[in-house]
């Protein structure tokens, strides 16, 4: 496969004026839709692989990946093959009878987790919210806590999604702000300090929920046995690890989970965003017989998950993993290009980091935000995006041609240049 990029400087950058078209479509979406979004003003309308168009036929390399949910490329022929196909056969039936798809789905993510069982859903945030219910009915009637008391801890800076109870669970002030009440038992401790999870387990902890590298957060990459340790602290305190793996799973940080890393085995899992192949919503808490024995019929459940479309797409989703071999690709085009992009540390670089191809870029606050860069490498192209203001977030599908992210370096590295000259002019 072959980029067909134009290697070294552009000299033809996209003009940051948006076309009539866009600009009409934009404005009804800021006159229409709810304000929950700031969107860069880029409106796309076709995808093809690790490539956008937007509405004037301008082609952008995404870097994105619509936070990790297009981790195979846009429109790949066979996830969307699968679609169309299932999609003529059978589309929605729920849960009140079989299919004969879903079961298929199970097995396989049962036996790729060395899990037991599947409790499937839709989005990252109601598989996160099944993990929890889960959690808190284990505490109660297999590990005894008294009921109403089961405590829930998580990691500050975290992202798990954004209903209630796991807004209940952020510490970031703007997602809180608002929306309280929140369900009582939730607490967060300091991400990578094992020793703080020992200090704040109690006997009516249920479980540890945590992100086996923080992505929304900043691109956080733990201090190296983290996970291992809080596995062991967990095991010997009789709480479940539930590692939300949604966007650090299928291969994004290089291992098909990324608590793989650490060679630890949550009783928990969640997965979403990719397991849907850039297509559509799907997601799933997958889990021990221990954890899932406490569901029985009613006692949970929604009415599109583990429909036979979505089930059809996420196995294509998985062959597509799996066949063209992105685990270890991931793994190799991020260990590249984290070394590769090292040189940028400087005035207005403080950090590059990541695992596989989730890479951070840590602008220094004090010179620049991390949106001037996005904006930057927008007009060249590329579809980035600020994280936690600081932070340009890379993420790009695990297949992208090893030339087109190359030149995205060699773009990345031209933009930060360009804001340290500058500064300098500016001094
Ligand atoms: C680690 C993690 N968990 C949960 C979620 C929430 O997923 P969704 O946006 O599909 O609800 C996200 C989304 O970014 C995530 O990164």
């Amino acid at each position: 496969m072959t980029a067909n990029i134009p290697s070294g400087r552009v000299t033809e950058l996209h003009s940051p004026q948006a076309s009539d078209a866009a600009e009409e479509l934009i404005s009804r979406e800021r006159t229409f839709g709810a304000r929950n979004y700031d969107p860069l003003p880029v409106v796309l309308a076709r995808g093809e692989g690790s490539f956008l168009f937007d509405v004037d036929g301008r082609r952008y390399l995404d870097l994105m990946s619509a936070y990790s949910a297009v981790s195979f490329g846009h429109a790949h022929p066979k996830i969307v093959g699968a679609l169309i196909e299932q999609a003529q056969k059978l589309g929605v039936t729920s849960r009140a009878y079989f299919n004969n798809r879903l079961p298929l789905l199970f097995e396989r993510l049962a036996q790729l987790t060395s899990l037991d069982r599947v409790l499937p859903a839709n989005g990252g945030a109601e598989a996160v919210e099944t993990a929890i219910k889960a959690a808190r009915k284990w505490g109660y009637k297999i590990k005894g806590i008294p009921d109403g008391h089961a405590e829930i801890i998580a990691c500050r800076n975290n992202f798990h999604g954004r209903t209630i109870t796991i807004t209940g669970l952020s510490t970031e002030p703007q997602y809180r702000d608002g929306f309280g009440p929140f369900p009582p038992g939730l607490l967060t401790i300091p991400y990578g300090d094992a020793d703080a999870l020992a200090r704040a387990i109690t006997a009516n902890t249920a479980a540890f929920l945590v992100e086996p590298v923080q992505g929304e957060g900043g691109m956080i990459v733990p201090p190296p046995g983290y996970l291992a340790r809080c596995a062991q602290i967990c095991r010997e305190h009789h709480v479940l690890l539930i590692c939300d793996e949604i966007q650090t799973g299928l291969g994004r940080i290089g291992k098909f989970l990324g608590c793989e890393h650490e060679g630890v085995m949550p009783d928990g899992v969640i997965l979403g965003k990719a397991l849907g192949g850039g297509l559509l919503p799907v997601s799933a808490f997958i889990a021990t017989d221990d954890v899932m024995q406490v569901f029985h019929p009613n006692d949970h459940g929604n009415t599109f998950g583990g429909n036979p479309l979505a089930a059809g797409v996420a196995m294509a989703a998985l062959d597509v993993l799996f066949e063209e071999k992105l685990i270890d690709r991931s793994a190799e085009l991020g260990a590249w290009l984290i070394s590769d992009l090292q040189d940028l540390r400087g005035p207005i670089v403080t950090d590059v980091r990541g695992r596989g191809l989730f890479v951070g870029i840590e602008i220094d606050a004090t010179r620049a935000t991390a949106r001037h860069v996005v904006d930057r490498l927008l007009a060249r192209g590329i579809l980035s995006k600020d994280t936690h203001g600081t932070v340009v977030r890379i993420a790009p599908p695990l297949n992208i041609p090893r030339d087109a992210l190359e030149w995205a370096a060699g773009e990345i590295r031209a933009v930060i240049r360009e804001l340290e000259r500058e500064k300098k002019r500016a001094a």
